[in-house]
């Protein structure tokens, strides 16, 4: 069982010529909107990955809601704990260029009011506890000693880029995931290497595996002796929205199965690549027979 503590939001994205920069007006024609949110976007990934996913979160009183939680419940998440607060759910404004680039903008709403308490009966010994960036730090730090004191397994994606104590979080968790932006801002939050070969030298000690993913060149990743290097499949970029989630929560799939770490790392980077394939962090995120497939074709050096 695997359970995502994280944020929920509902994305609006907007297919543009080219991302906007600071001042600048970009149009495109039309709008899409999808759910989203990390924290839902991890759950959903790791449930289409072949796990069972409960989420613990919030969404408003309001009509983005539904919308925001349709994916999650259509897959089977358990989403008993999920609240409904007075407020906004949380939404996302997504540009996204003809390269698949994207830049977002995220009004957290309810994201930023949801405690650690709600995790009371959810932590059990060997489970997971998947958590990301998009909720309030000092809840995340809360949910961290609860699962230590359960015996749960600590995944850990602060992303986006985090704050100096989400970044002090990264030794104290048994999976953390980064890409190479959060490796050097967590590196420099440390004083420790913050390019990737450093910095998973440095934090991968033990039983913690550390994975900076690379974007188009796949992802590096150690666990205490072992070392893994995994080179993505060719895939058609359409929209990187969601490609990291989809990492993350088809890793903690294959992990709540106790795969072979190399075999986790293939099914993780496959489930990334096919996410790139489609519009929308949700709607790309693939069922555990195409990641299977694409997995075999993968080598872990
Ligand atoms: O990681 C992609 C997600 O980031 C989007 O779904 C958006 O909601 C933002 O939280």
């Amino acid at each position: 069982m695997i359970t995502s503590f994280g944020s929920i939001n509902l994305d609006f994205v907007v297919a543009l010529p080219r991302l906007p920069r600071p001042g600048e007006t970009v149009s495109g024609p039309d709008h899409q909107t999808f759910p989203g949110g990390k924290g839902a976007n991890q759950a959903l990934a790791a449930r289409r990955a072949g796990a069972e996913v409960r989420m613990i979160g919030a969404v408003g009183r309001d009509p983005f809601a539904d919308l925001a939680l349709a994916n999650l419940r259509a897959a089977g998440v358990d989403l008993s704990g999920v609240r409904a607060l007075d407020g906004t759910t949380g939404l996302a404004f997504i540009g996204v260029d003809p390269s698949g680039q994207n830049q977002i903008m995220v009004a957290s709403g309810t994201n930023k009011r949801v405690s650690a308490s709600w995790l009371k009966d959810a932590l059990h010994p060997g489970e997971i506890l998947m958590m990301q960036g998009e909720v309030p730090g000092p809840e995340v730090t809360i949910a961290i000693e609860a699962a230590h004191a359960a015996g749960a397994r600590i995944f850990l994606n602060p992303a986006p880029i985090p704050d100096k104590a989400y970044a002090g979080l990264a030794r104290e968790v048994d999976v953390l995931v980064v890409n190479e932006g959060e490796a050097e801002a967590i590196g420099a939050f440390l004083d420790l290497p913050g390019e990737p070969a450093g910095f998973v030298e440095a934090l991968a000690t033990g039983d913690r595996l550390v994975a900076v993913t690379l974007g188009s060149d796949g992802v590096l990743a150690g666990r205490g002796d072992e070392l893994f290097r995994i080179r993505p499949p060719k895939v058609e970029v359409r929209d990187t929205t969601g490609a990291g989630d989809a990492f993350c929560g088809a890793l903690a799939a294959a992990l709540d199965r106790n795969a072979p770490l190399g075999r986790a790392l293939c099914e993780a980077i496959a489930a990334g690549s096919l996410a790139c394939a489609a519009t929308g962090a949700q709607s790309s995120a693939p069922e555990a027979r195409e990641i299977a497939m694409l997995a075999d074709t993968l080598k872990a050096q």
